[in-house]
C-alpha cells in the first residue's frame, strides 16, 4: 500500500508524539507533528516581541518556513527543536493557536504535506486537518499522569520540570484547548478512543500498530 493516513490527537502530554515518533519509525511512516509547528509560530511570535494578543500581527506566518522531519524542527532553515519545548513558548502556545490567521496557514500546510504513509499528530487532525483519514485515534490519560509524563520528558531534554506546576499548566493548556472558537480539541465521531493512564508507551504502540495492520488489511 502507498498510501495510508492516520490521525492522532489527544490531550497535552497524551504521548501522542513519542508514541507517533516510535510507530512511524517501525512502519516506515513520515510523522508529521503539527504542535511543533505551532509551538514554531510562537517563538517566532515571541522572538519578533509582537502582542501576542492582537491577530493583526500574525502576517509573519506567510512568509515563515517550518519543516518538521524525522523528529527534529526547524524554523526559517535553524534546528529549533530544543527552544519549542522551553517554558515560554509552552505557556503561550494555546493563545497563538486559537487563531484564524495562524490556524489556516499551518492546516493548509498541514493538508499538502500528508501524502503517502503518514501518522499525524495533533488536536483537530481527525476533525479539520484530515476527516478522511484512514484511521483516526483519540489517545488521552489522567491530567495527573501525563504530568508525570512531560515531567520526565522535560528533564531528559535538560528542561525544568516541577510537577505541580506542569500539572496546572496541563490543565490550564487542555481548557484553553477545547473551549476555543476554531478547531477545539474535540474526539472526532469516528475516532477510536484510547485512554493510555494504565498502559506501557509499549502497550499502545503495540495496540495502535495492531489497529494500523487491521486496516490496512481491509
Ligand atoms: O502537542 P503539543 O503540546 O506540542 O501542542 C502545542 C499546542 O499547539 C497545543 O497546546 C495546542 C496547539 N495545537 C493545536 O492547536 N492544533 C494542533 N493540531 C496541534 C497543536
Amino acid at each position: 500500500m502507498d498510501s495510508f493516513v492516520v490521525a492522532i490527537d489527544g490531550p497535552a502530554g497524551s504521548g501522542k508524539s513519542s508514541i507517533s515518533s516510535i510507530i512511524a519509525n517501525k512502519l516506515g511512516f513520515t510523522h508529521i507533528d503539527t504542535g511543533a509547528m505551532y509551538r514554531a509560530v510562537t517563538l517566532e511570535a515571541l522572538r519578533l516581541n509582537i502582542d501576542l494578543n492582537d491577530e493583526s500581527n500574525y502576517k509573519f506566518v506567510d512568509n515563515i518556513k517550518i519543516i518538521n522531519k524525522l523528529g527534529k524542527t526547524y524554523l526559517n532553515g535553524k534546528d529549533v527543536s530544543k527552544e519549542i519545548r522551553e517554558k515560554e513558548v509552552t505557556n503561550n502556545v494555546s493563545t497563538v493557536s486559537k487563531f484564524k490567521t495562524v490556524r489556516e496557514k499551518m492546516v493548509d500546510f498541514q493538508r499538502a504535506s500528508a501524502k503517502g504513509l503518514v501518522l499525524m499528530d495533533g488536536r483537530d487532525i481527525g476533525t479539520v486537518v484530515l476527516p478522511f483519514a484512514d484511521l483516526k485515534i483519540f489517545l488521552t490519560a489522567s491530567a495527573e499522569c501525563r504530568a508525570k509524563r512531560r515531567c520526565l520528558q522535560n528533564k531528559e531534554m535538560g528542561i525544568e520540570a516541577d510537577y505541580d506546576v506542569i500539572l496546572e499548566e496541563i490543565k490550564a493548556r487542555d481548557y484553553k484547548d477545547s473551549h476555543r472558537q476554531i478547531s477545539p480539541l474535540k474526539k472526532a465521531d469516528d475516532a477510536i478512543l484510547l485512554d493510555t493512564s494504565d498502559m506501557t508507551i509499549d502497550e499502545v504502540v503495540n495496540k495502535i500498530i495492531y489497529l494500523i495492520n487491521e486496516k490496512m488489511r481491509g
